[in-house]
């Protein structure tokens, strides 16, 4: 069975004495658990004083973006080979990355091969606008997006792989995608990963939802046959919110 993971997405957001709060007290309500991956993706100062308070609480680390190149000419970047001694995970093609910094699938699939370089594991993000869900477009986006990202690269190089749907629409808005319109695309990415791949592969890779979850839907979206787990944005910035949404895990699969 796939291992629930839920990542709470903090963006540009938080004082390094709020990040060490959300910690102090995620860590207090959290038991420990066997049944699900729990990553926090703080912004990029607070990764290295985190890494600590995060990993002795049974928390992962992640990152919120990385340069496709490992070092170099190239200010303001952050290498995937900086953040290997830090963080476990590694977004990469995050719909505000693609959207507000015009990061394109080529630029997406240089980064996803940075994360792996360096023994990261990638959190691919795909998802389409609500201009093409209403064209009917959907599927067809997320296709195009996940052979760009993934052509190319063998399924043992991938086997850590997460995929995050996060349609466009749904991000930031409090109006996240249907549990049906969510497992439609979570079986359909699933059916596109075994085309590129095999059946086998596609049922062992990872597959989030993100976009406006709260504790109130989390229960739905991660009892999905497809989904297996939540990449959170605005409600992980409240440690009881987020704990909660964690723990709507144990509604899966039961
Ligand atoms: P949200 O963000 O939960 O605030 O909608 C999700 C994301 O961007 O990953």
């Amino acid at each position: 069975m796939r291992k629930a993971i839920v990542a709470g997405n903090w963006k540009m957001n938080t004082t390094l004495e709020d990040a060490a709060l959300i910690i102090g007290t995620l860590v207090q309500l959290q038991a420990p658990k066997s049944d699900v991956e729990r990553v926090i993706i703080p912004p990029f100062p607070w990764i290295v004083p985190l890494q600590q308070p995060v990993l002795d609480g049974g928390f992962m680390l992640g990152a919120q973006n990385c340069a496709v190149e490992d070092q170099g000419a190239f200010t303001g970047e952050v290498s995937a080979s900086m953040l290997a001694s830090f963080c476990t995970y590694v977004i990469a093609g995050h719909s505000e990355r693609r959207h507000l910094f015009g990061e394109t699938d080529d630029v997406v699939r240089g980064k996803l091969l940075a994360i792996l370089r360096n023994g990261m594991y990638p959190i691919l993000c795909v998802g389409e606008l609500l201009d093409e869900r209403d064209a009917g477009q959907a599927f067809e986006v997320v296709d195009r997006q996940l052979v760009a990202a993934l052509k190319g690269s063998s399924k043992e190089s991938l086997s850590e792989l997460v995929i995050a749907y996060e349609p466009v629409w749904a991000i930031g808005t409090g109006r996240a995608a249907t549990p049906d319109d969510a497992q439609q695309m979570a079986a359909h990415i699933r059916d596109t990963v075994a085309s590129l791949f095999d059946i086998g592969f596609a049922q062992s890779i990872r597959i989030q939802y993100g976009g406006s979850v709260n504790e109130t839907n989390a229960g739905a979206i991660l009892s999905l046959p497809d989904v297996d787990g939540a990449l959170v944005g605005g409600a992980s910035l409240k440690a009881e919110t987020f704990s909660r949404i964690i723990d709507a895990v144990g509604s899966r699969r039961s």
